[in-house]
């Protein structure tokens, strides 16, 4: 594209930056929908946070992303915070409005609609969530809002698990979450489940590693999603095809991260077709 005089402007912040696919998606979008606009990745130092979302502002940057380690951060420079972010207490999309940029987390309503995309339910079911860290813990968040009947949160450190699903079931108004040790899975009731991976274990270079080897806990498992996209197919995701069930990576969850704050940003609706045509240029990054 050609750039002039009026081409608005997004962005990334975060430490570090550079190996984000984010340009990739949003300037697909741009190029593909005929929008004057460009994205780009900008680096910030530890401490600088406040500075670079007020020097946005200054800057009448039309929106930015924001990624590890300045998810919860940034939140502290807000105007304005949407409901879903402000429980999950992580923003990881700023849009600008008139005096300021409000947050909202498009990582959760990305997983959502990667999801159902993928014919997967939430409201109603039974799910596993492996982890309790900031990823499972947001991951908590969604299921109760979206409706799940029951969610057992297994983590390594239970204390962690409990703290987790005492905060999510006190927000929500009901008792959803169930923490356990992981170390337990074998007591959880027999039944299928939607199992979804939120640690960082079986991220490459560990590709082997999985949170739970014992080949029996995944015959109760009917789907898998796995917030990883690297390597394309983990451990966790080949241990449930093993049994039968149906297994997904992160990478769509990403897509529509994407998709949906380029959305709030410009305020148009992305086609599917226009979303399938950013998919293939994702996967054929990591194909490459
Ligand atoms: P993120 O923000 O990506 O969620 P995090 O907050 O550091 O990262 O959380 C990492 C998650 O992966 C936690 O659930 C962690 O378990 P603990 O709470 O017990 O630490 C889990 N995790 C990391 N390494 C693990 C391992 N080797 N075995 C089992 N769980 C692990």
């Amino acid at each position: 594209m050609e750039i002039n005089g009026k081409t608005s402007v997004c962005g990334l912040i975060g430490n570090p930056v550079e190996h984000t696919l984010s340009p990739m998606i949003h300037n697909t979008l741009a190029k593909r929908l005929g929008h004057d606009l460009v994205y780009v990745p900008f680096p910030v130092a530890q401490g600088r946070v406040p500075d670079a979302v007020a020097g946005a502002d200054a800057l009448h940057l039309l929106g930015l992303n924001v990624t590890v380690p300045y998810k919860s951060e940034v939140i502290g420079s807000l105007k304005a915070i949407d409901a879903l972010a402000e429980r999950i207490g992580a923003v990881n999309t700023l849009v600008r409005t008139e005096g300021g940029y409000k947050g909202y987390n498009t990582d959760m309503e990305g997983l959502y609609r990667a999801m159902t995309v993928e014919g997967i339910r939430i409201s109603g079911e039974q799910i596993i969530l492996l982890g309790a860290g900031g990823a499972a813990r947001a991951v908590a968040y969604l299921c109760a809002v979206k409706g799940a009947e029951k969610v057992y949160m297994l983590n390594r450190t239970p204390g962690k698990a409990e703290q987790a699903a005492e905060e999510v079931n006190r927000s929500v108004g009901r008792q959803v979450i169930f923490p356990m040790a992981t170390e337990d899975h074998a007591t959880l009731p027999e039944g299928k489940y939607l199992a979804i991976q939120g640690t960082s274990v079986g991220l490459a270079p560990h590709t082997e590693d999985v949170v739970i080897p014992d080949r029996a806990f995944y015959e109760k498992i009917h789907t898998g999603f796995d917030l990883i996209y690297s390597p394309w197919e983990t451990k966790f995701m080949k241990l449930v095809k093993e049994q039968g069930g149906k297994a997904y990576n992160g990478l769509k969850m990403l897509l529509y991260q994407g998709i949906i704050a380029y959305e709030l940003w410009n305020d148009v609706q992305v086609s599917e077709e226009d979303a399938q045509v950013v998919y293939t240029k994702l996967k054929e990054h990591f194909a490459n």
